[in-house]
């Protein structure tokens, strides 16, 4: 609570994240740890091919340069964009965390940082000396090699992120004694890994796909090979993805996994929840058939055909993270500190105090009957606006009006009494921080935010609220 509160009422801080984070987890995945080793092996296969086939080599090493180029311009624009995005935006939405997480990792970031250099330096030259190493066989053979090296670049990046995300789930025993060790062995950290890897694999594989009936056209005697090659790329990584997939589960808290229906209950996610192993399966299962359809007639393929399985493995991970996120709620790191912001050890303190008079960005420091609403409006954005808007996705009083009956007038005391239980409520939401009196306040601003939808403008440049209030009119308003 030292930092300014950005908001987005619109669509809510949540959506800002998510979007930014799951796009490039697509991109990081199916084209950077997933292309690398699938790029770097079918230079290999036509490397191998040469002494038998010369004619055969420059196929295969041509489909493979088209599918880096791909991976290229993607990985290096969108890619490191989105990647570079995410810290920037988690930092906005929630600066406490960040920093709480830069505390532990440092020389884990610091060393993220410099694979990611390395990564990017690796793949220009892999891109770039490609026509080149086609000189000789020694020349290839060194191409080959950093080939291998850039995919063994492109994994590290991830396991060490992997590392950070398993920590934000479960620091495990990171909770007694904090050191850097301890936040990276969590107990969550090694099977995600083995769970990712894989997945970024079949990722790569139904790209792949794709690239094949696009990159090698109708006459090109190598193109059922290619596609052969391919299927079987993908098909190999799926045992390993089922079996990681269920360590993975087995090893999320109790907590967590007995309160997945529950957080699944929001609306969108119920339904979706118990096909999401048949997307993932669905979509394998396809590129699966359609590498054995080539096997009889490669010619015949119709190329949109290629793009469900990667709209189905997009699904499957979109929704993974989303999951995965949810789930680790009421806390960002777990059993640390809660969504909002403030750290578990600090509940006691501020229940007593209240929030606002600890919070450096505020308006109010204090609750009077005169500030009530705008103190309110304070503590709601304290307390609430990580996950609630007053009037967009998730707004507050839609949620409450869902609870009471759409239409009626909410109730100050209803939402007060819900309020102080909230948590076990819904176990996805931390317990109200604050005093009785800034309880008072806020459910008093919800209320006038029934009778009087206003919206809060973006970031807060110094904490003051940039709606301006006419506090007799709406009292007025409340009363009757
Ligand atoms: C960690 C994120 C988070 C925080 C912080 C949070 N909420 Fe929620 N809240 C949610 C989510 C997610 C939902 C469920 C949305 C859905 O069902 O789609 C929800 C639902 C609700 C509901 C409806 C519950 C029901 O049973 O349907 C109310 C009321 C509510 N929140 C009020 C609040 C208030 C008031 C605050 C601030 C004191 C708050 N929330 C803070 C995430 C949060």
């Amino acid at each position: 609570m030292d930092f300014p509160i950005f908001h987005l009422d619109f669509m809510g801080n949540r959506w800002l994240i998510a979007m930014i984070a799951i796009l490039h987890v697509l991109i990081n995945h199916a084209l950077a740890v997933g292309f690398a080793p699938l790029v770097t092996l079918m230079e290999y296969r036509g490397y191998l091919a040469r002494k038998t086939d010369l004619e055969q080599q420059k196929r295969w090493d041509d489909l493979a340069y088209k599918f880096l180029f791909v991976a290229f311009v993607i990985t290096t624009t969108v890619g490191a964009m989105t990647g570079v995005g995410i810290w920037f935006s988690a930092a906005l939405v929630n600066p406490a965390s960040i920093g709480s997480l830069i505390r532990v990792f440092y020389f884990a970031w610091f060393t993220e940082w410099i694979v990611f250099v390395g990564e990017v330096i690796l793949i220009v030259i892999y891109f770039l000396t490609w026509k080149k190493s086609n000189r000789s066989d020694k020349a290839k053979r060194r191409h080959i090699r950093f080939g291998l090296i850039l995919s063994i670049f492109s994994w590290i990046t991830m396991a060490v992120i992997v590392g950070i995300l398993g920590f934000m789930m479960d620091p495990g025993n990171w909770l007694s004694d904090k050191t850097l060790f301890n936040g990276f062995t969590n107990p969550l950290y090694i099977p995600q890994l083995l769970f990712r890897t894989p997945l970024a694999m079949i990722m790569a594989g139904c790209i792949g796909l794709l690239l094949v009936a696009i990159f090698a056209k109708k006459d090109n005697p190598i193109r059922p090979k290619a596609f052969r090659f391919v299927s079987i790329w993908t098909l190999i990584w799926v045992p390993h993805v089922v079996i990681a997939g269920l360590w993975y589960y087995y090893k999320i808290p109790d907590l967590m996994i007995g309160n997945l229906p529950v957080a699944l209950g929001t609306q969108l996610f119920q339904a979706w929840y118990d096909k999401l192993f048949y997307v993932m399966f669905g979509a394998v299962g396809l590129a699966v058939i359609i590498g054995l359809w080539t096997l009889f007639n490669s010619r015949r393929i119709p190329k949109w055909l290629m793009v469900l399985p990667i709209i189905g493995i997009f699904i499957f991970i979109g929704m993974f993270e989303r999951i995965r996120e949810f789930i680790r709620k009421p806390y960002v790191i777990g059993e640390y500190m809660y969504a909002n912001a403030i750290r578990v050890e600090d509940y006691p303190l501020l229940q007593k105090d209240g929030i606002l008079p600890h919070s450096t960005f505020v308006s109010v420091s204090e609750v009077t009957e005169e500030n009530k609403l705008e103190a309110g409006e304070n503590v709601f954005l304290v307390a609430c606006t990580r996950c609630h808007t007053t009037s967009g996705i998730n707004s507050v009083v839609n949620r409450f009006e869902r609870m009471y009956g759409k239409g009626n007038p909410l109730n100050v005391d209803a939402m007060k009494t819900y309020m102080r239980s909230m948590h076990k409520a819904r176990y996805y939401m931390p317990p109200f921080p604050g005093n009785e009196k800034e309880l008072d306040a806020l459910a008093y601003y919800i209320k006038s935010l029934q009778t009087f939808p206003r919206t809060i403008e973006g970031a807060q440049l110094n904490g003051t609220p940039a709606v301006e209030y006419d506090i007799e009119k709406i009292k007025e308003h409340i009363k009757k």
